[in-house]
């Protein structure tokens, strides 16, 4: 196992530079995950570490070494993929043994580890089949297989539950964390998906547009997101964000602010503590009820809010509503997107 130090990467493809200076340590046994939405340059940044890309400036160290130039094999990484990409003729064994066969393992050890972890995997009565015939789950544990029979030092996961149906992707990822607390292997595991970053992650590296924005413990990033855009990004539903007069006058700066306040910081009702802001009177648009609670939305000033409303009763459609927040929910955010 080995911690991976990433120090100013620039990545251009052509005239355009898809990844800005990007520097980020992961310690050994650490599990990072890099979220973003599509585009951002997550698997870019991966594939660098892997050697499967150059980049165009900077430098990616494996346990100290510096690794621009050396051969993907000789990094001491396994990657995992999305598509899985398995060898759809030979049998899940071979597909565990093929890669520690081309690097002439030898073939007792070979036995071992692929019992070994097609055991820890819960795939051990299919070695005999093909890919062919498991299920998308199974395949994902396969490939999952195929990186830990080599024991590499660094795990490198790209989107590896987003082609599994939402139930399967949920039931992955506790295996997936208890796997790692097990395993304890340092990994790096890329996803757009924010619940799953939130999830896994020892500690979440946010990116957008090529840029990191902020790296940090999950609650960190929900309690503390520096600029609009993590602020935006984790936490479902998303938090509410209200450019106005109401706002401004809280906390005058220069030029225009924007507030944000999370949907469980809202409520329908003044009662019980803390001491709440009354935000505006609107009108229900749209009920969301999800057993317990639901997210009602508001339409105050021109502008929807999303409120999560804990109450047994839940308002209806077009029923007129007063808002407040909690005022020591509230996150300001400048015109460059920097938390104020
Ligand atoms: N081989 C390539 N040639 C040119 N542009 C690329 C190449 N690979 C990725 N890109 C561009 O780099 C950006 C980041 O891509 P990528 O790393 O795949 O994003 P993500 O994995 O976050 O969705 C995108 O704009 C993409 O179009
Ligand atoms: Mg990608």
């Amino acid at each position: 196992m080995a911690n991976v130090e990433i120090t100013k990467v620039r990545k251009c493809f052509g005239n355009v530079e898809v990844l800005h200076e990007i520097s980020l340590s992961i310690q050994t046994g650490e599990f990072v995950v890099l979220v973003g939405p599509s585009g951002c340059g997550k698997s870019t940044l991966l594939r660098m570490v892997a050697g499967l890309d150059v980049p165009t400036s900077g430098t990616i160290a494996i346990d100290s070494e510096i690794v621009n130039s050396m051969p993907p094999k000789l990094r001491g990484v396994a990657m995992v993929f999305q598509n899985y990409a398995l060898y759809p003729h030979m049998t899940v064994r071979q597909n565990l043994s093929f890669g520690l066969k081309l690097a002439k393992v030898d073939s007792l050890e070979i036995k071992k580890r692929v019992l070994e972890s097609s055991e820890i995997l819960g795939i051990q009565d299919h070695l005999d089949k093909k890919p062919g015939q498991l299920s998308g789950g199974q395949k994902q544990r396969v490939a999952m297989g195929r990186a830990m029979v080599r024991q590499p030092k660094v795990f490198l996961f790209d989107e590896p539950l987003s082609n599994l149906d939402a139930q399967l992707r949920v039931k992955m990822r506790t295996e997936l964390s208890l796997l790692h607390r097990r395993v304890q292997a340092t990994s790096i595991y890329v996803t757009h998906d924010q619940v799953e970053a939130m999830t896994l992650a020892d500690r979440i590296a946010v990116m957008y547009q090529g840029k990191l924005e902020q790296v940090g413990k999950p609650l960190e990033l929900y309690q503390n997101p520096k600029t609009k855009f993590v602020a935006s990004f984790i936490g479902t539903p998303s938090m509410n964000f209200i450019e106005g007069e109401i706002l401004t006058k809280l906390k005058p700066p220069k030029g225009s602010v924007c507030g944000g306040f999370r949907p469980e910081s809202t409520f329908l009702s003044e009662e019980g503590a803390p001491a709440k802001l009354f935000l505006g009177k609107g009108r229900v648009v749209l009920v969301e009820p999800l057993g317990a609670m639901a997210y009602v939305h508001v339409s105050l000033a021109g502008q929807t809010v999303i409120i999560e409303a804990k109450s047994e009763v839940f308002p209806k459609n077009e029923d007129p509503v007063s808002v407040w927040i909690d005022p020591t929910k509230i996150f300001f955010f400048q015109d460059n997107g920097n938390r104020l």
